[in-house]
């Protein structure tokens, strides 16, 4: 059946061999598994696409991505229709409770002293959202410790310390994705009103602008904060990252089989600093052991702490 002949909401139905194909591909390329019962969401999805492209049939535009010219492209575009992007600003309350006292320990750790402890004070912070979609955590993230370096801040009693820790004390994200769209949105950091929902009124106020009536974007010192970068979790042994203070990596690995979990999440550990912090997602892996990691006994999570 020719592309003009289907309903705008109307996908054809694609036979088990095409499913496999096309499942395969999926997999190889993003690590997300298909289940039987996500058939009709490929379907749709690339119906989707195959429409804006012009393209006629599932055959022709499976070659056409793994053989055509602009495949690369092609690929970039489309992986953005097939990867659930949905997310939210604070959006596992108790995992931003955990990276906030963490923070804020290192940030207040041997107040007042000389040496080691002072060392850590004015440490800057660097965390990595993995997986970050259209930037929401990223930018969460971001909030969250600039609120919490003002505190520590005016915790300094000291005045010569105060002056050293705002000088000194810094904090960098970096947010990655497989999906090019998503990381523009996230760049352009605009969102509707109705995302703003689950951002306290006083940081609304502090750190988002208003663009018309429906849409805010994040004000540019807070986006300073923020790097973003397409990276594909299966390639992270390309990745030049390392000691990294906080992983935040959430509803990611849900879409991925056991092995690949546990490869991506031994991954991440590599790339951590020794008493740096891996968050997932509350069960999103189950039966992972890693000999320099130890669980993180904080309620309503899932944390590691890298140990050696
Ligand atoms: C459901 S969103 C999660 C967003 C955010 N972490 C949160 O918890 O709200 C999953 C994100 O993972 C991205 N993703 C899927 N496969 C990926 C891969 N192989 N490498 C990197 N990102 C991937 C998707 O593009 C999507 O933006």
């Amino acid at each position: 059946m020719s592309v003009a002949g289907w309903a705008l909401n109307d996908s054809p139905e694609m036979d088990e061999e095409q499913f496999r194909l096309w499942r395969a591909l999926l997999e190889n390329r993003t690590g997300m598994q298909l289940t039987e019962q996500r058939k009709r969401f490929l379907e749709t999805s690339l119906c989707k696409r195959m429409r804006e492209v012009g393209c006629d049939c599932y055959g022709e535009y499976y070659e056409q991505l793994v053989a055509g010219t602009g495949r690369k492209r092609e690929w970039a575009a489309l992986v953005d229709h097939l990867t659930v992007q949905e997310t939210s600003f604070f959006r596992h309350l108790s995992s931003f409770s955990l990276v906030r006292d963490t923070c804020r320990e290192r940030w207040s750790q041997g107040h007042g002293s000389q040496g080691h402890g002072t060392r850590e004070k004015n440490a800057t912070i660097e965390l990595w959202s993995v997986g970050c979609s259209t930037g929401e955590e990223a930018y969460s993230l971001a909030m969250l410790l600039d609120e919490l370096h003002f505190e520590c801040s005016q915790n300094e009693s000291n005045e010569v310390d105060r002056k050293d820790f705002l000088q000194n004390a810094r904090f960098g994200i970096t947010a990655t994705d497989i999906s090019l769209p998503a990381l523009s949105k996230a760049r352009d950091g605009i969102y509707n009103v109705r995302k703003l929902d689950h951002v306290e009124p006083i940081l609304r106020e502090k750190y988002f602008s208003r663009v018309d009536e429906r849409r805010y974007q994040v004000v540019p010192q807070l986006k300073e904060r923020v790097c973003f970068a397409r990276i594909n979790v299966l390639e992270l042994s390309a990745v030049p990252f390392h000691d990294v203070d906080i992983i935040f990596c959430q509803n990611l690995l849900i879409y991925f089989k056991r092995w690949r979990k546990k490869d991506i999440v031994n991954a991440l550990t590599d790339r951590l600093k020794v008493g740096g912090l891996l968050v997932l997602g509350l069960g999103e892996v189950v039966d992972w052991e890693h000999p320099k990691i130890v669980r993180m006994p904080y309620e309503n999570t899932l944390a590691y702490t890298r140990i050696k």
